[in-house]
């Protein structure tokens, strides 16, 4: 199985100049890469964008919960395939921070995965408490997103492990790679409970807060990440090309 990285542009470059250059160096700098999926993420005007390189596909940030009608300034799912987009990214920690719930997460993950879209559905803790709460807190947000969710789906579901206090400028460090794997194993076990092994053992877990060149084969090899999900990096493509690099 390909493991995959996902560039989560977030609100970046400030132009459509920017977004083509950028896209365009990321695809020179990947041409002998293989057995590895790239997918960049830009914001909703950039989904235009497409890559010469196969390898990398584009991907949304976001979703209206709304499937079409009079909703102001919603993206619905229909109009993210029409663009051939391959993924979707559902509840980043910067959109819970704005009020997005689990509940809603969930509707906007059915209505993707009726799409046949891929979603990258993110989860992970504010705070990793002594006492442990900090599981409770990832088995309650993937029991709610995965409501209703039928058993077929769930191996279709890219599940991004990203602790809010690694993500971003702010954060002091990365996750550990034991870090990683606890959680990982903890994810799988909440998957199994609600379907079963098989499932568990299929679902694909990825890597994403303060990926960088360094730390990057630490959760792929070491950590054995499907994959990783890659903010800031993913905007200097030297060090974007350098990662992938360190994982191929
Ligand atoms: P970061 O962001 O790599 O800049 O920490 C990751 C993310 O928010 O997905």
């Amino acid at each position: 199985m390909n493991k995959i990285v996902v560039g989560n542009w977030k609100m970046n470059p400030p132009s459509k100049k920017e977004a083509e250059f950028l896209l365009s160096k990321i695809s020179q700098s990947l041409k002998n890469i293989k057995g590895l999926n790239v997918v960049i993420c830009p914001p909703f005007p950039y989904l235009f964008l497409k890559s010469k390189s196969k390898k990398i596909t584009i991907g949304a940030q976001n979703v209206s919960i709304k499937t079409e009608g009079s909703w102001t300034g919603e993206v619905s799912v229909s109009m993210l395939k029409s663009f051939s987009l391959t993924h979707v990214i559902l509840g980043h920690s910067e959109r819970r921070s704005q009020g997005e719930e689990n509940e809603e997460i969930n509707e906007k993950l059915i209505n993707v995965l009726k799409a046949k879209l891929s979603p990258i559905l993110c989860i992970g803790e504010k705070e990793r408490d002594r006492d442990g709460n900090y599981l409770s807190f990832i088995e309650d947000q993937i029991k709610k997103c995965f409501l209703n969710v039928p058993k077929s789906d769930v191996k279709k579901v890219i599940i991004a492990y990203e602790p809010v206090w690694a993500i971003g400028k702010d954060s002091k460090r990365e996750a550990t790679k034991e870090e990683f794997i606890e959680t990982k194993i903890f994810i799988k076990k909440i998957i199994s409970d609600l379907y079963d092994l098989k499932t568990a053992h299929d679902v694909k877990i990825i890597y994403g807060g303060s990926v960088n060149k360094d730390n990057a084969n630490l959760f792929v090899k070491e950590g054995q990440a499907d994959g990783l999900l890659v903010g800031r990096d993913s905007l200097n493509y030297k060090n974007f090309e350098q990662i992938i690099r360190s994982i191929n």
